[in-house]
């Protein structure tokens, strides 16, 4: 329990050191494509809503939270959950606050390296003279699922800016919390709003381009901006609009609480968590929705992007390559690096972030050094990174994204609020945000943080848990009968929706098993980690006696 004696070098520093964390690929990639698949505006009131009743409320429990397990000499969810509860078991739900980060890392800075491949092939112009086809054809070459027949994906290229990417995280990583992440955030967030700003100014600017009825840039933002009230009742939109402001938020990870463990008493946590929290909704709202979906509409135009197996986080790769050619071959070299580049940071400022929780852990408990703690940290995310490189054709990646990027942390705000607002008690949660504060924060914001948020957290969970297929409204006025739709959580769980859920067909080895087996790696890093909570509380009881 070594008091650390890293922290914050500055107070701007903290913010875009937090912004940067929550400023990710959700922002530039998720957002747009949540959007475009529950109806364009139909989205926007469901996401502002969860942002003011869900998003806001957690971020203050979170900032506050991590300050006060910081006062401890705790830097990771385990022991600050610890701290507020006297009832041994809670710390156990603290493990969610590390497994989600080890889990979302290792697939996330994966895509974060194609992002950094895809600066250099822009760069080196490899992009230049091919079709959407060919440069969709480029991207399956390139994780090595392009007339790839065998289970196993073995991408040579990808693996090496893989190791590069992560090398670039551990060494910042190990340069500490102001050493290291904050120096990265301030060099990262002002480029990417230089990047973002110039490709929103033009796709702001170019408006119609006579390709077909409805190419132009502005269908694509209309159809993103202009809210619609129709689908207020579908709770599928609800759903989709509340997991992404868990994911672009990065509450319910263990991030926020780890990065404020490192303030003092007396610093704010309510105006600073306002900032960097509309900072992020700046950045998703007007850049993240200005970029991908308008540009394409204004080349390819709207049905292109209302077809579903257009709209997916792919088309980054896979589509804005061909576009920016029109753009003539400077312009276009130009938006390639802007693009990419822009994602690169986004992605390294939030996957440094995902790094934190198990290096405060290993220093808090096991005396680690910073050096230490972010080497195993680069092992252990290069080991779980295998299953998606290697089995990326089988879905796993998908996997590891629907467990810890999707379920995990809702869970884990669901029972972090409780914590809070009911076992730590509302009074004393609210005088935790409030203590130090530069700002008054609207008392309301104290009973929606008692009532309304569990509720609402609540709510999500059990319905994606229990999703039944055709919605829950058809199932109450008895259309249909009640089954698990597959996508829900329980489903998902036991394959429900799947013909044939054998192993082993013929002696030969299904998708079903690679996907299976994934999980098992994911249980038994959960497994794994509690194992560690126990292990180090009773060295902690040791010390004492
Ligand atoms: N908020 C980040 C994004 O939008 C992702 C993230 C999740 C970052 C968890 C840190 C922790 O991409």
């Amino acid at each position: 329990m070594s008091k650390s004696a890293d922290g914050w070098g500055s107070r701007v520093g903290l913010i875009l050191a937090m912004a940067g964390n929550a400023v990710g690929l959700g922002n530039f990639l998720r957002f747009p494509v949540q959007a475009v698949q529950n109806g364009g505006g139909a989205f926007i009131i469901p996401y502002l809503v969860s942002f003011l009743l869900m998003g806001l409320p957690l971020l203050w429990v979170e900032w506050s939270m991590g300050r006060f397990g910081g006062k401890f000499g705790n830097h990771s969810t385990p022991f600050i959950l610890d701290n507020i509860t006297k009832k041994r078991l809670w710390k156990y739900f603290g493990v969610f606050g590390v497994f989600t980060n080890l889990g979302v890392i290792s697939y996330y800075t994966y895509i974060e390296s194609w992002t950094l491949a895809y600066v250099w092939y822009s760069v080196k112009g490899a992009f230049v003279g091919l079709d959407s086809t060919q440069v969709g054809a480029f991207f399956d070459t390139y994780v090595d699922v392009a007339g790839n027949e065998g289970l196993v994906n073995f991408p040579v290229v990808a693996f090496g800016f893989f190791l590069i990417t992560l090398s670039i995280n551990v060494w910042i990583l190990s340069k500490g919390m102001s050493g290291g992440i904050e120096k990265a955030a301030k060099i990262a967030m002002p480029l990417l709003l230089v990047f973002g700003g110039f490709l929103a100014y033009r796709s702001f600017t170019i408006g119609s381009t006579g390709l077909c009825d409805t190419c132009s840039t502005y269908e694509g933002l209309s159809f993103l901006w202009t809210p619609q009230y129709d689908s207020l009742t579908d709770p599928k939109v609800w759903l989709a609009a509340a997991g992404q402001i868990f994911f672009t938020l990065s509450v319910g990870m263990g991030t926020i609480q780890c990065y404020t463990s490192y303030l003092s008493e007396k610093d704010d946590v309510a105006l600073n968590a306002m900032s960097a929290g509309w900072m992020n909704e700046f950045v998703e709202i007007v850049l993240g929705a200005s970029v991908v979906i308008p540009i394409a509409v204004g080349y390819l135009g709207i049905d292109w992007i209302k077809d579903p197996a257009n709209a997916n986080f792919m088309m980054a790769f896979k589509t804005m390559p061909t576009l920016f050619q029109n753009w003539g071959p400077t312009l276009g070299v130009i938006a390639g690096v802007a693009w990419f580049g822009l994602l690169f940071f986004a992605g390294i400022t939030s996957s440094l972030a995902m790094g934190t929780p198990w290096m405060g852990f290993m220093k808090d408990e096991f005396n680690w050094s910073n050096n230490k703690s972010a080497i195993t940290l680069g092992i252990l995310v290069f080991l779980l990174a295998l299953p998606p490189i290697l089995f990326f054709g089988q879905g796993v990646f998908d996997e590891y994204d629907f467990w810890t990027g999707t379920v995990s942390l809702v869970i884990f705000a669901f029972v972090e609020v409780i914590l809070y607002a009911w076992v730590f008690g509302i009074d004393n949660a609210w005088d935790e945000v409030t203590q130090g504060a530069d700002i008054k924060v609207p008392i309301i914001y104290k009973y929606i943080t008692k009532y309304i948020t569990p509720l609402f957290i609540g709510w999500v969970l059990v319905s994606s848990f229990f999703k039944p297929v055709g919605g829950f409204g058809a199932v109450f006025s008895g259309e249909v009968p009640f089954r698990f739709a597959p996508d829900s959580v329980i489903g998902q769980m036991f394959h429900i929706g799947i013909e044939d859920s054998r192993w082993f067909i013929d002696g030969e080895i299904q998708s079903l098993f690679i996907i299976d087996m994934s999980r098992l790696v994911l249980l038994a890093l959960f497994v794994g980690l509690c194992l560690m909570v126990k292990l180090a509380s009773n060295r902690r009881k040791k010390m004492l006696n």
